[in-house]
């Protein structure tokens, strides 16, 4: 079968650094983390990061560390994992769906311009796989309505527009460290900013409410623990090493189908001119007519594992229920995009002539 993902990282890489974890008998809130969170901030060129859990704990902090709860409104883009949604319903709030451009899955301008309120208190824009097309447009337009921008960049560790890192674009950006992302720690995630108050709210929050005075805790609010571990932060160091290595090479793997397909009809996830996308996913619409559930089937029978692009948020069933708000051209992409195996040494080539046959049997058809 070939595989869907393959992590970029293995064990003989950081068997050393586990060794001396194990032998330190240090297994958090040591030499690893501190390591991994200050050459991600070098990297990212950013003032404050914090490791999470997860990208889903990550984007809860941040709601949480704006003050949103109860009767505010959150503007989500609506193509996405559910975990963008969710952390708003968690926390009593109300997520509005923005509807995406049908290019790059990304949410439209006009459609976030239409959809501000007076309740309005935060916006989360999420990178579709990676894509973080259109971003700073819509930070101009929060920056009119001095709405928070929160990122979801799950997705998109390596990317940029015009020459800035995701990560120094929004006001919040949260990161996932999932196995199916570029930098994997097993589950993980983290929140950069550049907005020094936000951060000092963070970081007691993020510390069980607790500051610490000549060396005394001091619990001056309540808070969480949603740390990183060191095995997991020494993961990650290895990886965010070579991001920018693995970018290119993606990218190329995705020109290479990109040439093969679109002769095909199909259509590639677009990024505009001035964007790096990491490629975290390689996403296709397919051809108009063609059953996408159908083709997954047909890649499987032939060795090939591949998946939907992602999900229309307001058209799953509890959101669906609760607000009736589906949005179209998500709903859309949710039926007709399909995500292929894209790696090192992936076999572009086979995979592509897989395609190939099964368009032809529906020509036959
Ligand atoms: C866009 C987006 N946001 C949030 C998440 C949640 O990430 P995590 O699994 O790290 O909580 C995902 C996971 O795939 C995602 O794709």
């Amino acid at each position: 079968m070939i595989k869907l993902i393959k992590p970029y990282i293995t064990f003989h890489e950081v068997e050393e650094d586990f060794k001396r974890i194990f032998e330190s008998g240090t297994f958090t809130k040591g030499e690893y983390v501190n390591k991994f969170l200050q050459e991600i901030k070098t990297y990212l060129g950013v003032d404050h990061a914090f490791l999470t859990t997860s990208a889903t704990t990550a984007l809860t902090m941040c709601l949480k560390s704006l003050g949103i709860g109860l009767g505010d409104e959150v503007i989500v883009s609506d193509f996405s994992f559910p975990a963008t949604v969710n952390v708003v319903e968690d926390i009593g709030a109300m997520p509005i769906f923005a509807d995406v451009d049908q290019d790059t899955f990304n949410m439209k301008s006009e459609e976030l311009e239409k959809k501000i309120t007076k309740k309005t208190k935060a916006v989360i824009f999420v990178d579709a796989f990676g894509n973080p097309s259109g971003i700073s447009k819509i930070k101009g337009i929060c920056e009119k309505h001095q709405i928070p921008l929160i990122e979801d960049a799950a997705c998109a560790i390596g990317s940029s527009e015009n020459g800035v890192k995701v990560g120094k674009i929004a006001d919040l950006t949260c990161f996932s460290f999932h196995p199916r992302k570029l930098l994997t720690t097993g589950e993980g995630g983290v929140i950069t900013t550049n907005k020094k108050e936000i951060a000092e709210i963070m970081s007691v929050k993020l510390n069980h409410g607790a500051i610490v005075r000549d060396g005394m805790a001091d619990f001056i609010n309540y808070g969480y623990n949603y740390r990183l571990s060191e095995l997991q932060a020494a993961m990650g160091i290895k990886q965010l090493n070579k991001l920018e290595s693995i970018v290119k090479s993606r990218n190329s793997i995705a020109d290479e189908y990109k040439k093969r397909l679109h002769l095909l009809g199909f259509k590639r996830q677009n990024s505009l001119d001035n964007v790096i996308h990491n490629i975290q996913s390689l996403v296709f619409m397919v051809p108009e007519g063609m059953n996408r559930d159908h083709l997954i089937t047909y890649l499987t029978e032939n060795g090939i594992e591949s998946t939907i692009g992602t999900y229309c948020l307001s058209n799953t069933t509890y959101y669906k229920n609760k607000y009736n708000s589906v949005q179209p051209i998500a709903k859309y992409l949710e039926k007709n995009t399909v995500t292929l195996p894209c790696y090192d040494n992936v076999d572009h080539k086979y995979i592509s002539n897989i395609i190939e046959k099964y368009v032809r049997t529906l020509v036959e058809d």
